[in-house]
């Protein structure tokens, strides 16, 4: 079983690079699909659930050529299938793309239902819901079946701003007739990514970003060369890594608005936080901390995706902290975090964190992605050393975590018990 170790204690410096955005990545690959034209990605991360969902497109007859290690040139002219029950559906959320893509492309869908990270109860009947108000009939059980005559635009009112939802009806309503007003919309970054990238493929998407998005349905959609936007959780991991550490990091490659709630809460915190320039910001840890009230809410809110790696950080901070996570119930990091010696109590959708002094290193289990991540800085701040397990959840969102640490001078490592411990520094990922 492979696990990460860390000896913990060391104040994280440089400067560290964040990748293309996981989850505008997810949809975008996807969403290539829509058209038979070729269509060129840039700045795909390379992280497991994106292999994972190019495995199920290659499964469906698509080309899917590497021209660097973050650059993919998808081929769907040939494509045949609107069946996939693959392993890797199981395996990850995003897999609910699929249907939204077929149903759009050949009103036709059977999808296995989707996996992904544990943490309660993840429907998604809202994504149904909009695929019935745009014309589909279905049939749901282990495998998710949709069919239509034909798609015709709709308003749709989301009971929820589901990030999810909202990018599955974009995809399913570009070439349905007339216009589709999607009310009540999120507006996450990877939103207005994905909308840009089905505009620079012809489609007709305005008001991405706000909460009403128009989708005037098209005949057809042409190839295209777009990048994907970077990863704010990455750069969020990283940034709330430097504070637990109290050190002096600079994350680049970020858009520093898309960080806002994040450095909002650590300047809140007394983190230094310091805009360097559009996209860079530089994080200044310190001792002096001060304990913070944090509620997760759709974005422009603070991140769910961050909440798990900031209690780590005020489960350090002296006096109480308070964390309600208004979005998912995913708290299964605390069991982990209390081996540690953190205090944390929950009830419900809120923990109440009381400051101990240090966390001590210990073995630890990665429960899920951002859970994984928040494992890893409580290993890199705590005395002693840690292990980190399960770390096949990391790996699924994080690209090269330990080799970026090792290069801010963490030491960290990859153990892949094989018997031999230390990798060379900068091997591993
Ligand atoms: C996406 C992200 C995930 C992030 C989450 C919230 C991807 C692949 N995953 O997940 O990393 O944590 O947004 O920012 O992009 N809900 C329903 N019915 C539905 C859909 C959602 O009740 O049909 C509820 C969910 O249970 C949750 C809330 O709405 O309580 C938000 O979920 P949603 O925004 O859809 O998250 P995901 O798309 O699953």
């Amino acid at each position: 079983m492979e696990t990460i170790k860390i000896q913990g204690g060391i104040p994280l410096k440089g400067t560290v690079t964040i990748g293309g955005a996981k989850n505008s990545a997810l949809p975008i690959l996807a969403a290539a699909m829509l058209t038979e034209e070729p269509v060129v990605i840039e700045n795909v991360p390379n992280v497991a659930d994106c292999k994972t969902l190019i495995t199920i497109m290659r499964d469906l007859n698509v080309a899917i050529d590497y021209i660097d290690e973050h650059t993919v040139r998808i081929d769907s002219g040939h494509m045949q299938n609107v069946c996939v029950d693959s392993e890797g559906v199981s395996k990850m959320r995003a897999s609910y793309y699929l249907l939204g893509v077929l149903l759009g492309r050949f009103h036709e869908a059977c999808v296995a239902f989707p996996g992904g990270c544990n943490f309660g109860v993840r429907p998604i009947d809202i994504h149904l819901k909009g695929f019935r108000a745009l014309g589909a009939q279905m049939d749901v059980g282990a495998m998710i079946e949709l069919h239509a005559d034909h798609l015709k635009g709709r308003n749709i009112f989301l009971d929820f701003p589901s990030v999810g939802a909202t990018i599955n009806i974009m995809l399913a309503a570009v070439y349905a007739e007339g216009t589709t007003i999607i009310e009540n919309a999120a507006k996450e970054p990877h939103i207005v990514d994905t909308a840009n990238f089905l505009s620079s493929m012809g489609a007709d998407v305005k008001g991405a970003g706000t909460a009403t998005i128009r989708i005037r349905g098209v005949k057809k959609l042409h190839g295209t060369t777009y990048a994907i936007i970077p990863d704010q959780i990455e750069a969020g991991t990283y940034m709330v890594a430097a504070a637990a550490t109290r050190g002096d990091v600079t994350v680049t490659n970020v858009i520093s608005r898309h960080m806002d709630s994040v450095c909002a809460k650590l300047a809140e915190a007394g983190v230094g936080v310091e805009e360097l320039d559009e996209d860079a910001i530089r994080i200044i840890g310190t001792k002096d901390m001060r304990p913070t009230r944090i509620k997760t809410m759709p974005y422009p809110g603070f991140p769910t995706d961050m909440q798990p790696q900031t209690m780590v950080l005020l489960s350090m901070v002296r006096g109480t902290s308070m964390i309600n996570d208004t979005i998912f119930d995913r708290f299964r990091h605390v069991e982990q975090l209390t081996k540690m010696g953190a205090n944390i109590n929950v009830e419900g959708q809120i923990a109440i964190i009381e400051g101990v002094d240090h966390l001590e290193g210990c073995t630890v289990e990665a429960t899920d992605l951002r859970a994984g991540a928040a494992m890893v800085i409580a290993g890199l701040a705590a005395q002693g050393e840690t292990t980190v397990t399960n770390i096949k959840y990391i790996e699924r969102g994080y690209e090269s975590m330990v080799a970026k640490l090792q290069a801010l001078g963490a030491d960290i490592w990859k153990d892949t018990g094989t018997g031999s411990l230390k990798v060379i520094k900068g091997m591993a990922n």
